[in-house]
């Protein structure tokens, strides 16, 4: 999907984000899985992530929190929003949508709100609907959310899942603008569905395939073959910024920052390296939160935006992957 002349500019007009305040740290997991904090360094680049307090905190809680910073920055009130999307996996409830409940939370009646169920591509998926229907002229402000509360997806016997998931949400502000020049560069969404069971939450018996009827975490969390996915994310997220910048004649010298899903340090780094892309221009956090799914490349994009770090001289790239498999990219210029 390519836009070149459109009638309408897209402007970000704030972000926002949300995080627990609880921490789970490498050690902390030592007691509940065979683990070490150095092998968890060493292959995933975490430290520690956060984790929502089942009593009071969740995805709904999260994305209600990131929006209204996101809205606060904007100067801007729910009621001003005439779309909600939000992207998630993680919805307390299948109907009605996080989307709607966030809306009514924040007194965004009547915006049209709807969940999004792209995984760890949640964001960019979102933020790329969100600018096309915005640049076709059927709305004027749309929130935009990614978030995610992995921990309640997580077996915690499980050791390969349980290290890298942590909770969070990430949100922006997306309205018309006069210029056309602003906004969404380009941007690309894909999936390929052939893996699908490389990373899936079966909520049936029936739907697990042969190979992992004996894998023992329970219906309703999340199955993860992490070799698999090590595989298609290393090659995919290169193609993916690759084509980006490449599409947009954008090089490691003129892109600006290089806002990448946390998934694993190796995989970003990976792609960077390849690319040729300079260390400071892609950001990392998975240090501190871990991978949070669709909350991870919004939440990202705020603490950029907030450090002064998205400049207006240089498109900033976003870039996810993730479960469907899907991936997704973004171009924009602010
Ligand atoms: N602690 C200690 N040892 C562990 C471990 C853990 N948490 N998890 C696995 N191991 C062991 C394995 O049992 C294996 O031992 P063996 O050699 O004796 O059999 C060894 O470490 C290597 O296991 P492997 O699965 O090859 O590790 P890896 O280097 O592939 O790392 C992941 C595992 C999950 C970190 C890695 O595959 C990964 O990051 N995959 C992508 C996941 C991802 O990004 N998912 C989200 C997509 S959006």
């Amino acid at each position: 999907m390519t836009q070149i002349a459109q009638p309408f500019g897209v402007r970000i007009r704030g972000t926002g984000s949300c995080v627990p305040e609880r921490r789970l740290t490498n050690n902390d997991l030592t007691k509940l899985v065979d683990t070490s904090d150095e092998w968890i360094i060493q292959r995933t680049g975490i430290h520690e992530r956060r984790v929502c307090d089942p009593s009071s905190e969740g995805t709904f809680t999260m994305a209600r929190d990131a929006l209204k910073n996101a809205l606060d920055m904007a100067e801007m009130k729910g009621s001003d929003l005439d779309l909600i999307i939000v992207g998630t996996v993680t919805a307390e409830m299948t109907c009605p949508s996080v989307a709607a409940r966030v809306g009514a939370a924040l007194d965004a009646i009547p915006a049209a709100a709807f969940d999004l169920s792209a995984a760890c591509s949640g964001f960019v998926y979102s933020m790329n609907i969100a600018q096309a229907l915005i640049r076709s002229g059927q709305f004027r402000t749309v929130g935009v959310v990614g978030a995610e509360c992995m921990t309640s997806i997580v077996d915690y016997t499980d050791r390969t899942v349980s290290i890298l998931f942590g909770d969070a949400a990430g949100a922006a502000i997306l309205t018309r603008d006069p210029d056309p020049r602003i906004g969404c560069l380009y941007s690309a969404m894909g999936a390929d569905g052939r893996g699908w069971d490389s990373l899936y939450i079966p909520r049936r018996a029936q739907e697990i395939p042969a190979n992992d009827i004996d894998n023992p975490i329970a219906l309703g969390n999340l199955r993860m073959n992490g070799k698999e996915v090590f595989r298609f994310a290393v090659t995919k997220f290169r193609e993916v910024i690759e084509d980006a910048m490449s599409k947009t004649g954008l090089t490691p010298e003129s892109v600006g920052q290089v806002v990448c899903h946390q998934s694993n340090i190796r995989i970003i780094e990976s792609a960077r390296e390849k690319l040729g892309i300079p260390k400071e221009k892609v950001y990392i956090n998975i240090d501190r939160f871990g991978n949070s799914s669709a909350g991870s490349v919004g939440l990202c994009l705020d603490q950029l935006w907030r450090a002064g770090k998205i400049e207006k001289e240089r498109p900033f790239v976003m870039v996810a992957f993730g479960g469907g498999l899907t991936w997704a990219s973004g171009v924009w210029r602010v």
